[in-house]
């Protein structure tokens, strides 16, 4: 939990996506590194809810590694689509497009209506959620 809030700040709102998840875990030797929590949305689509490495181990490809074997184990496990939602539009939309995610939508006031406290990111409030889409390339129907 310690981890996931790095880049969920509600627990609440952490567990009530956990049931139903599959939780992830990067580690280095006996040590979690990382981890990513992704949930099933029906018809074959699966949505990373939460993904996050310990800043004393960012920008040393857990990340990027994490994300790959996410990406790697749903589409040849047969999904056809992997969704995350960013608020964020710095490094982090540029971590997820390197891999494939194109933008398919726009929440306006996401982080609005669903934080009780407003949300600072590099002193930039989050407002609106960016919504990215990765079609799994042998699954497209
Ligand atoms: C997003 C996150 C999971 C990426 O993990 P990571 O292990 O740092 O990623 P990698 O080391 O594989 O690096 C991926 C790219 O992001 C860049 N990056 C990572 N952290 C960065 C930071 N704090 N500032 C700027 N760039 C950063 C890396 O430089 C790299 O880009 P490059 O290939 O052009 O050099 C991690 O930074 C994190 O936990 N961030 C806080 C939580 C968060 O924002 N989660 C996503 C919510 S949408």
């Amino acid at each position: 939990m310690d981890l996931l809030l790095l880049a969920d700040p509600l627990s609440d709102k952490i567990r009530s996506y956990l049931p139903g998840a599959k939780c992830f875990v990067a580690s280095n030797g006996e040590v979690v590194v990382g981890a990513c929590v992704v949930k099933p949305r029906g018809a074959g689509t699966y949505e990373i809810m939460n993904i996050v490495v310990q800043p004393a181990h960012q920008k040393s490809g857990y990340g990027t590694a994490l994300l790959k074997w996410i990406i790697d184990f749903f589409c040849e496990s047969g999904a056809g689509q992997i969704e995350v939602g960013t608020g964020t539009f710095g490094y982090q939309l540029a971590f997820y497009q390197r891999h494939g995610f194109r933008v398919t939508s726009i929440d306006h006031d996401f982080f609005v209506k669903n934080y009780p406290e407003p949300i600072f990111e590099n002193g930039i409030q989050l407002f609106d959620m960016l919504r990215l889409t990765l079609r799994c390339p042998d699954n497209v129907t």
